[in-house]
């Protein structure tokens, strides 16, 4: 009983320390890995506008909305909303949340393995090469094999199970905060070599030129899903998150300043991989693959490109590592207070569960390939289920439940830190968009993506 208020609760320290944490669970493989694919199948420049509006108008909100109920109620997920309406059904909110982090863990552990293997890779030499179709023979033969990446998404589970065991604040802050410069330089010198290949203004051109018919109600729906992937809402971990801030922190201030950090590194990545994808000759649409293929190409192509592309797939291994901490977080925290658990006991619970759904994910581009629910092999199917329809799902309920149950005092005083801050005015805006706009873009999206209007 003791820990409930003690351990769970240090807290993170300071301003900088909190975005960075919020950061380092927002930026991840969805930014280097998820972006630049999704947005290749989707057509680019004109679904990254789509993105942008849907991070804006839906993404940021539901975001302060999640880290309002956190820091009030210094609550995991579930017992954030029992507290706030006792004996009312929006605590299954949280409970969906558990779900999704479980579903997510299971393809992202997938994701994080192929890029632990891929520093070894790089380091001994065995994934050079400059020609694509080499690249991604490489890129096969590790994620159709059973064996190999299996053994490296267990790592990743121990590894993150590991950290997460000795208890997370005070290691994700300082981690973050060294990491994250680190990471955006490395992306910065990536971007500069993709930048002078020859050919590359046609990546350029495929990122930042709308060509506007390619917007239809399934870019729009994979824009909203990657928007709250991205920014790690609709499921409850920014809530718990929230639950370490501090109660004189800005947090509007540090929704604000994370969504847009979060969108610059992912259109960093972008400017990363596009211009090498039509200088190598690569299909822009090549899905979760397409990092493996081309960044080995544009490393291999520039001076110590080895020792860049060690340095680059270790630094995406931690940017992921951060992201997970934060998933795995949600049901321990959970586990932990509701469950009275000791977090040891809810890590290893959590862990053994995601590494059983998970081996599915992992398996699933070899063994159980031909496992298809609504057509979509299980990696996909997790992947889709979670973006696409748990999250949106979860921002609908968040939103309303602050915009319309919790409400305009309560959203007042968290604005203004009971008065503190001038945040007040803003407020009213931030009403609007959390009562009316987050959850009728939601729905009329969710309803039109998914063929049901
Ligand atoms: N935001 C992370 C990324 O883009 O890689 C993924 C993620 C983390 C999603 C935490 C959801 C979450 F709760």
């Amino acid at each position: 009983m003791q820990d409930k208020s003690v351990t769970n609760r240090e807290g993170f320290t300071s301003n900088i320390g909190v975005i960075a944490a919020t950061l380092g669970s927002a930026v991840g493989l969805g930014n280097i890995w998820k972006f630049p694919y999704v947005t290749g199948e989707n057509g680019g420049a004109a679904f990254i506008l789509v993105y942008l509006i849907c991070v804006t108008l839906v993404g940021l909100p539901v975001m302060i909305a999640e880290l309002m109920i956190g820091r009030r109620t210094k609550r995991n997920a579930v017992e954030a909303f029992e507290q706030l309406a006792p004996r009312k059904p929006w605590f299954l909110v949280g409970v969906a949340g558990v779900i999704s982090a479980f579903l997510i863990m299971a393809f992202y552990t997938c994701v994080a393995g192929w890029v632990y293997a891929y520093i070894f890779k790089a380091a001994t030499g065995s994934i050079s090469s400059t020609q694509t179709k080499v690249t991604s023979a490489i890129f096969s033969s590790l994620s159709k094999s059973v064996a190999q990446p299996l053994f490296w998404q267990l790592l990743v589970l121990l590894v993150t199970g590991a950290i997460i065991m000795t208890g997370v604040t005070k290691g994700i802050e300082r981690v973050t905060k060294i990491l994250m410069p680190i990471l955006f330089l490395l992306l910065l010198v990536v971007d500069i070599r993709s930048l002078t290949l020859p050919g590359a203004n046609k990546g350029l051109n495929y990122l930042f030129n709308p060509d506007f018919h390619k917007i239809t109600v399934t870019v729009i729906l994979a824009a909203l899903g990657l928007a709250f992937f991205k920014l790690s809402i609709g499921m409850g971990a920014m809530i718990t998150y929230g639950s370490y801030v501090s109660d004189d922190q800005n947090l509007p201030a540090t929704a604000l300043t994370v969504m847009l950090s979060d969108t610059l590194v992912s259109i960093m990545a972008g400017v990363a991989i596009f211009p090498a994808v039509f200088a190598f000759g690569i299909k822009p649409d090549a899905g979760p693959s397409l990092l493996f293929i081309t960044i080995p190409a544009i490393f291999s192509a520039m001076p110590f490109g080895n020792v860049f592309m060690v340095l680059f797939f270790i630094l995406v291994s931690i940017a992921a590592t951060g992201a997970m901490l934060s998933l795995l977080e949600v049901p321990v925290a959970f586990m932990r207070e509701k469950l009275n658990w000791s977090r040891a006991k809810s890590t290893v619970a959590t862990v053994v569960g995601i590494a059983l759904v998970g081996s599915t994910a992992t398996l699933s581009n070899s063994i159980l390939a031909n496992v298809l629910v609504f057509g979509k092999n299980l990696f996909d199917f997790y992947d889709f289920v979670t973006s696409n329809i748990l999250l949106p799902l979860g921002g609908i309920f968040i939103a309303l439940f602050v915009g319309w149950f919790w409400g305009y005092q309560n959203v007042k005083q968290e604005f203004s830190n009971h008065g503190e801050l001038s945040n007040d005015g803003i407020h009213k805006i931030y009403m609007f968009l959390v009562r009316i706009v987050a959850p009728i873009a939601i729905i009329i999206v969710m309803l039109a993506g998914l063929n049901i209007i």
